[in-house]
């Protein structure tokens, strides 16, 4: 079977085709913007962007939207993590956080995926914001997150690396699960 991935970023098609090839899932990415409206949480905004989708185009289909939460600064950038990337970007977090010994993190991701209704499937990863980026894979924000319990950063480590323990890589393992369960 096909399912459209709907995202301009081929670094999330990448993690993504990992988890849904084994199950004879073709991941088809779709360019197809959608608003990301304001809200308090990442489920509000992907599932407007899924509604919003579904009068537009044909399903099966998903989306996935994610987010940096920083303790320090009360969760900034969250929801609005895709705007703070393209205007601060990587540099402006590090110097928001100069001199902040606090540097604990968190990525949350929230994938949502439409059949006909709505389902949310959801994972995060806990870690620490470096004082200077690291590493030259992934994408966003992976230079300056290193996940508890290792030495690496996001941008240091294979696909198969970051998916074993990433945001994205649980929220993925949750899709399949119930993919498996559920398209007999
Ligand atoms: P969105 O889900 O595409 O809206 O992502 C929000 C922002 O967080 C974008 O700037 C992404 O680059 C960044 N982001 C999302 N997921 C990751 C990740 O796995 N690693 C690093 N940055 C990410």
């Amino acid at each position: 079977m096909e399912l459209s991935f709907i995202t301009s970023n081929p670094g999330k098609v990448k993690e993504a085709r990992k988890y849904l090839e084994p199950l004879g899932v073709n991941v088809r990415q779709v360019n197809f913007g959608y608003p990301e409206i304001q809200a308090d949480t990442l489920e509000e905004v992907a599932e407007y962007g899924v509604k919003w989708l579904s009068e537009r185009i044909e399903g099966p289909f998903f989306l996935d939207d994610s987010g940096l939460f920083i303790e320090s600064l009360m969760g900034f950038p969250g929801v609005y993590s895709a705007y703070v990337y393209k205007t601060l970007g990587i540099e402006g977090i590090l110097k928001l956080l100069e001199g902040v010994t606090d540097r604990r993190a968190y990525f949350k991701s929230v994938i949502a995926y439409w059949d006909g209704k709505v389902h949310i499937f959801t994972g995060t990863v806990e870690g620490e914001i470096t004082t200077e980026p690291i590493g030259s894979d992934g994408f966003g924000f992976d230079p300056i997150f290193r996940p508890s319990g290792f030495e690496k950063t996001f941008a240091e480590m294979t696909t198969e690396e970051k998916n074993r323990i990433s945001h994205r890589g649980r929220a993925l393992e949750a899709f399949a699960k119930w993919l498996k369960e559920n398209l007999k």
